[in-house]
């Protein structure tokens, strides 16, 4: 796929509480290339998650329009922007979000159930899927049995089983350490170099700077909007950034992986 997957133009949203109105996006106009590796950063309270949330169409707009992958989100009633989350985009929180009480692949098959594909086929394309981010010896593992990074892991592979075309990362390796931290950006960064776009909210500067462009929010506006080396431009040979892991992270990293079937 080429040309833009996202284009975001005036886009405004306002929270409510009662006594107070928030402005927390105020005008914002962004394109987003699909392929793209691009980074969100800004102070806490300036509008990350909300930008995230407005632009996969998790939150309503106010004012403004949002295209994903041919899609008017504001348009397309409830049930359909549902479905057109399901079959373009992939989410990975902070706190990974992993049901308890369900192994690593069945939480991973979890959204492909939901969507309606067959059982047989689900548990198939989990298991692929976590063996891709090298987890094919956790597949049975609960969450409180995987390290942070295994469980952010399985949280990466939750995201990209039902093949998207764009990932959405708010905050992914807040909760994890350093090395750990690394390990995972190693991973988005080997996606993306397989072709798929991935959008990150990071406060973290040097992860920023494994991206491939990084975008400044603050008080709700984009304030910068700069190249930010390392990853190659689109159009231009995928090359992939190591970051530094720990051995505990390096087993069963994805260097083998098979093609990313994104973008299609
Ligand atoms: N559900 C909500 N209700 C009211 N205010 C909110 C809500 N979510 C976010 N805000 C406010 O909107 C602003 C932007 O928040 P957020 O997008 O979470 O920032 P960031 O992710 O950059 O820390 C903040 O002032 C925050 O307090
Ligand atoms: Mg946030």
């Amino acid at each position: 796929m080429t040309g833009d997957i996202l284009t975001a133009r005036g886009v405004r949203k306002k929270y409510n509480t009662g006594s107070d109105v928030v402005t927390a996006l105020d005008g914002i106009d962004l394109s987003v290339r699909s392929g793209e590796f691009l980074s969100v950063m800004g102070p806490s309270g300036s509008g990350k998650t909300t930008l995230l949330n407005c632009l996969s169409g998790l939150d309503q707009i106010d004012e403004g329009q949002v295209v994903v992958a041919g899609a008017d989100l504001n348009l397309l009633s409830d049930a359909k922007r549902t479905r057109h989350r399901a079959q373009h985009m992939g989410f990975i929180f902070q706190a990974f979000n992993l049901i308890p009480v369900l192994s690593a692949v069945e939480n991973v098959e979890l959204p492909l159930l939901l969507a309606g594909t067959s059982p047989g086929v689900a548990r198939k394309a989990a298991a692929s899927t976590l063996e891709r981010v090298g987890l094919g010896h956790r597949l049975q593992h609960r969450p409180n049995e995987l390290s942070g990074g295994e469980q952010q892991r399985v949280a990466v592979a939750r995201a990209l089983a039902g093949r998207p075309s764009i990932v959405w990362a708010d905050e992914p390796t807040g909760n994890l350490d350093t090395e750990t931290a690394a390990g995972v950006m190693d991973l988005l960064g080997e996606l993306h170099c397989q072709g798929l776009t991935v959008v990150l909210v990071t406060h973290d500067r040097a992860l920023a700077a494994l991206t491939q462009r990084s975008i400044v929010v603050r008080d709700g506006r984009i304030v910068s909007d700069a190249a930010s080396g390392v990853h190659p431009a689109p159009g231009s040979s995928p090359g992939v950034v190591r970051a530094q892991r720990l051995p505990d992270d390096t087993a069963g990293a994805p260097d083998t992986a098979g093609t990313l079937e994104a973008g299609q």
